[in-house]
């Protein structure tokens, strides 16, 4: 639809709504007058022929949609338009004839559509840390780099909790081919509150003898997230890694801090790991950024250096940089 004919829909539109509406569900009527004629009455979006779009209106009721963002992207969608997030035109900006309470009300109406509990909220969708187990559930391709080591990450949601992971891992060295293994996960979102901006996830991860992996290895983990007053976000995680015939070889304790910044969050990660049997612990430090990358938000990348502090063989620091693109969100070629 052309700019001139979405903007005299906008006007016409509010200009129907007048006078206010009364207070109580005020999202609701607004929907109705302001976002029903693309979006459809149920949220689930008219065919795009019948409002002569070029692009399908968003499903809005849809839970996988509307729960993994934080309320804000939305209210930003609504306020400056799709395409002030690389979304298309069709999409108007009802800024500047809404106020930000009515934008606001009407957006937590649309997110109320899923009418399904249980599913975690983006709120609580905080950056991905580089060590610790991110207890968010992801419709995910993660591309990881740390010194000559490069992992490739497939992370899909099957329930609302419950997402599945498969990775594969190549070293660049002189030791033979480059394959080092792949192996598989499972993570779920055992709780959440979001009153106590808090999360926790558990998971396990089976890796099997194949590359230079030479025996059945498990590992299970326990991560978790808070973020009070939404200041600083802390991410921790209790891993214990299993090797056939030699039961529990190692513990891991991992955690980090955040502070998000505009499109960037600084993080300091350290891990402590705890071989079984060993005198000697080893302590790394991992000093990073996250950043976005999209105007979406859905392409994002990380870099930073791990810096070995203590440990029995304490060896020089090592670049570690990560690219994700959340496939769940956006295709790739949009949003920018
Ligand atoms: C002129 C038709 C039209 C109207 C009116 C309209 N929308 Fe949209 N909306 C769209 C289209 C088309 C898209 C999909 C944009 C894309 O995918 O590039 C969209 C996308 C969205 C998105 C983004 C969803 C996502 O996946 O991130 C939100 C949120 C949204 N609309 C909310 C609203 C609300 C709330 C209203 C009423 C205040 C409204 N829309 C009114 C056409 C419209």
């Amino acid at each position: 639809m052309e700019a001139a004919a979405v903007s005299s829909l906008v006007a016409l539109a509010l200009a129907a709504t007048a006078p206010a509406p009364p207070p109580r569900d005020t999202g609701a009527v607004l929907y109705r007058a302001w976002c029903q004629t693309c979006h459809g009455a149920d949220g689930r979006g008219v065919p795009s022929a019948m409002v002569r779009l070029e692009v399908p209106p968003a499903n809005l009721a849809d839970c996988r949609t509307s729960t993994p963002e934080p309320e804000e992207r939305w209210i930003k969608v609504v306020t400056d338009g799709g395409a002030s997030v690389g979304l298309s035109m069709d999409m108007p900006a009802f800024g500047e004839g809404a106020s930000r309470e009515q934008i606001r009300d009407i957006v937590r109406y649309v997110r109320s559509l899923c009418g399904e509990p249980g599913w975690p909220p983006g709120e609580l969708n905080f950056a991905r840390p580089f060590l610790v187990e991110k207890p968010f559930p992801e419709n995910e391709w993660v591309l990881v780099e740390e010194g000559r080591q490069q992992e490739l990450i497939y992370e899909r949601r099957l329930t609302k909790r419950l997402q599945i992971e498969a990775n594969a891992r190549s070293v660049f060295d002189s030791a033979g081919s480059p394959f080092q293994g792949a192996g598989a996960a499972l993570k779920y979102n055992v709780w959440h509150d979001l009153s106590r901006h808090a999360l926790a996830s558990a998971g396990l991860e089976v890796t099997p003898p194949i590359g230079r992996q030479d025996v059945w290895e498990l590992d299970g983990f326990l991560s978790a997230a808070v973020a009070p007053a939404n200041l600083l976000v802390f991410q921790g995680e209790i891993s214990a890694t299993w090797e056939r015939g030699a039961g529990i070889v190692n513990w891991s304790y991992r955690g980090g801090v955040g502070k998000p910044v505009g499109r960037f969050v600084p993080m300091l990660e350290a891990a402590w790991d705890v071989p079984a049997g060993a005198r000697q612990h080893q302590l790394t430090l991992y000093p990073q950024t996250w950043f976005q990358l999209s105007r979406l938000g859905h392409v994002a990348a990380s870099v930073g250096v791990a810096i070995p502090v203590a440990g029995p063989s304490p060896s020089d620091p090592r670049l570690i940089a990560f690219l994700l693109w959340d496939y769940g969100d956006a295709p790739l070629n949009k949003g920018w």
